[in-house]
């Protein structure tokens, strides 16, 4: 299948690790222009070395901002279409993890994963209206089913995106621009999330991982698979949906 990325200009944030990761070098296969950021600059550099070698011909920037941070994410979002010429797609990926129930914790959780991902849409609507580029946003599975983030602001700041997304997706589709969601299930990174659940608590990893129908947890490569199908030229009349990518781990029946 031809997905028509080359040379697109695609944005993703938190690209250094996990699935942000695996969608910077996903898109690169497919021979888009990929702006990444994250926080630690070290990760940058390292992460812009690595990919300068694995894609000799591909074009990779990182850049070290805090997606919390309006300023700072305006200002890279608006740099990258002046570097690249545009802005083809945006990847809201960034997500404050935060599972515990404290006041800090929504507070951060709105600022990083709901006003992160707005500031970037606001930020990119300009550039994304002259090339009818299209957005796609991260959730999970814990925006859509109650789960062992409940209680939490994980879940419902996560729902909220979804329902942002499908505003999006129909106020912008008389301007050509798209959005949609793909909600991951629990996907496994060694230095990630489910790594760390893996060593810290060893029986709720195990309870978690029973509870994959599929007995296994994803891969990250498999929700930039998703991802790169909903931003390519393939899906020119999908908008607003939610893609659930978790091996069946969801029960309920998605009408
Ligand atoms: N992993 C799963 O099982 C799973 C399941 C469902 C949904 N998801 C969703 O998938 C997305 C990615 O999760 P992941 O597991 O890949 O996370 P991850 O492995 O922790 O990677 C997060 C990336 O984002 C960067 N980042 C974090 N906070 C940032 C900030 N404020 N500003 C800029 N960059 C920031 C991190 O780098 P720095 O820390 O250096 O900034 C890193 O590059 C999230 O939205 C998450 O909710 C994940």
């Amino acid at each position: 299948m031809h997905l028509g990325l080359e040379k697109k200009v695609v944005l993703i944030t938190g690209g250094t690790k996990g699935i942000g990761r695996s969608m910077v070098q996903a898109f690169l296969k497919e021979g888009a222009i990929v702006h990444f950021c994250s926080r630690t600059k070290n990760d940058v550099d390292t992460a812009n070395e690595s990919l300068a070698k694995d894609f000799p011909d591909g074009k990779a920037i990182g850049a070290a901002i805090d997606v919390s941070d309006q300023s700072q994410l305006t200002e890279w979002v608006n740099s990258c279409a002046k570097e690249s010429g545009g802005v083809d797609v945006i990847v809201a990926n960034v997500s404050a993890l935060a599972i515990a129930n404290t006041p800090e914790r929504w507070q951060a959780t709105f600022q990083t994963d709901m006003m992160g991902t707005y500031t970037m849409v606001q930020a990119a609507l300009p550039h994304l209206e002259k090339t009818k580029g299209n957005i796609v946003t991260i959730s999970s599975v814990s925006g859509r089913e109650i789960d062992f983030t409940a209680q939490g602001p994980y879940g419902a700041i996560k729902a909220a995106l979804v329902h942002y997304t499908s505003q999006l997706a129909h106020t912008l589709a008389p301007k050509g621009i798209r959005a949609n969601t793909v909600s991951p299930g629990n996907i496994y990174i060694a230095d990630g999330v489910w790594g760390n659940i893996e060593r810290d608590t060893p029986d709720f990893f195990k309870k978690q991982m029973e509870a994959n129908p599929m007995g296994r947890m994803g891969k990250p490569e498999e929700i930039a698979d998703a991802v790169l199908f909903l931003a390519s030229e393939r899906a020119t009349f999908i908008s607003g949906t939610n893609l659930l990518v978790d091996g069946s781990l969801c029960s309920g029946v998605q009408l």
